[in-house]
């Protein structure tokens, strides 16, 4: 096995690099297409491997215990030292196996019935509207509520007052950690105090009759004691942060994709319609998860992720020094507009012509603990929603994807409704 080593941008200071990333969605594609699937570059005065494609991703997420977490420090410190975001190896681990069971096939089971109520409301909402609807704002609120309402347990007003600071939390993510008096981050900072605080009270008020936190209950930590609510609510933080915005942009990219490829939809309609409501988590329903899967395929919800090696690896046979920022980009590569590849096809993850490996929701140690509820909340939307309205995309709107934090139509995906 040859083995080589790790092509570079060549960049020193890292200064130029890193305006052209701020300035230049392109930034990564341009490299990768330039020096291949592994490279190296610096933005200021981190060194940091940038990564693509199935080979090199899996290759990363066998590594086990060479690799760290890592995330930016304005991330890392919104979301707090004790985030299991923030920990690695047995602590790590311990937090995962407690916060694990906010999302065991029993706790879908409970939470199916709240989560089936938000998307009747909605359903309800938008056939009582009497003007086009944002399709994408709907989303967004319907996936805060799921975690918010559904997981949390939180009433209304609380829901409220916690989303107001999430948004003010959220706008300083990946901003300049200076807490200056003034600035987002400082705000941020602030909020975050205000929402730990609300989640605390909320932990401490949880019953069976309302959201999952009473499962947390008796979860411990890596020296089999039990998490304090310092530490429970940061997790309970991360959730929000993790879990909202992802399922929102999914949703709003399924129904896009949907509503601009009629034909899809058609072949998807039968299967749909003919689907059990109230639905069963258990029904088999393998269009729409093809469906879903190439939705993932073409406007994956979260664009990338971070590691630090801890010692030398070996990437799609290129070496990585030791200490290095991996950056995982889980984009799709560009494509030629007119090829295959490039088509929103979901015919292609059942018909045997398409055959990588994807990796939407990461792979390994760190792999997504929300990804069945993402799902189940994508399949429930999907039948319940299109079950019973006819949508239709309103002429002259903007349908390109902003694509930070995660991809969703400019204009709001303005459609028109009428009952099925
Ligand atoms: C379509 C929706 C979603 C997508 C595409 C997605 C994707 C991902 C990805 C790629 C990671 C791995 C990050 C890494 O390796 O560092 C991740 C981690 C995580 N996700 Fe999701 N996610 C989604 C929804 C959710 C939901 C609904 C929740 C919970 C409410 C959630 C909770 C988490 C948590 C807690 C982690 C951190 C795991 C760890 O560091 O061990 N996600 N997600």
């Amino acid at each position: 096995m040859s083995v080589a080593t790790c092509p570079s941008t060549g960049a020193v200071t890292g200064l130029r690099e890193t305006l052209d990333f701020f300035s230049d969605p392109g930034f990564a594609s341009k490299r990768f297409a330039t020096h291949g699937d592994v490279f190296e570059t610096r933005l200021l005065a981190q060194r940091i491997v940038f990564i693509q494609g199935e080979r090199a991703i899996t290759d990363l997420l066998k590594q086990g215990a060479v690799l760290e977490g890592w995330w930016p420090e304005s991330v890392r410190q919104l979301l707090g030292s004790r985030s299991l975001a923030n920990r690695s190896g047995p602590a790590h681990k311990a937090r995962r196996r407690v916060v694990g069971q906010l999302f065991s096939s029993g706790a879908l089971c409970r939470y199916t019935p709240s989560i089936q109520g938000l998307i009747e409301e909605l359903i309800l909402e938008l056939q009582q509207s009497e003007t086009p609807q944002p399709l994408a704002t709907r989303m967004r609120r319907f996936a805060f509520a799921v975690i918010a309402t559904t997981v949390l347990g939180l009433d209304a007003s609380d829901r409220d007052a916690l989303f107001a600071d999430f948004e003010i939390w959220t706008q300083a993510l990946f901003s300049i950690p200076l807490a200056i008096p003034g600035t987002p981050f400082a705000r941020a900072l602030a909020a975050r105090e205000r929402l730990l605080a609300r989640l605390k009270t909320v932990l401490q008020h949880s019953d069976s009759s309302q959201g999952g936190l009473d499962l947390l209950s008796g979860g411990l930590d890596e020296v089999d004691m039990p998490l304090d609510d310092d530490d429970l609510v940061e997790q309970l933080l991360l959730l929000l942060f993790a879990g909202y915005e992802t399922t929102a942009s999914s949703l709003s990219c399924l129904f896009r994709a949907l509503l601009l490829n009629p034909d899809v939809e058609q072949w998807l309609l039968p299967e749909l319609l003919s689907s059990p409501w109230p639905f069963e988590a258990s029904h088999r329903s393998p269009r729409l998860d093809a469906t879903v899967l190439e939705v993932m395929r073409l406007t994956p919800p979260v664009g990338g992720f971070f590691r630090r090696n801890l010692q030398p690896i070996w990437l799609a046979d290129v070496e990585i020094p030791k200490d290095r920022v991996i950056q995982v980009v889980l984009g799709s590569r560009t494509a030629e507009e007119t090829s295959d590849i490039a088509a929103f096809r979901p015919q292609r993850h059942l018909d045997g012509s398409f055959n990588q490996t994807l990796l939407p929701f990461g792979g390994g140690e760190r792999v997504c603990l929300g990804k069945a509820l993402a799902e189940l909340e994508i399949r429930l939307m999907t039948v319940g929603l299109i079950q019973r309205l006819q949508l239709q995309l309103l002429p002259d709107q903007d349908l390109s994807l902003k694509q930070i934090p995660s991809p969703t139509p400019r204009d709001g995906l303005l459609v028109s409704v009428k009952q099925r």
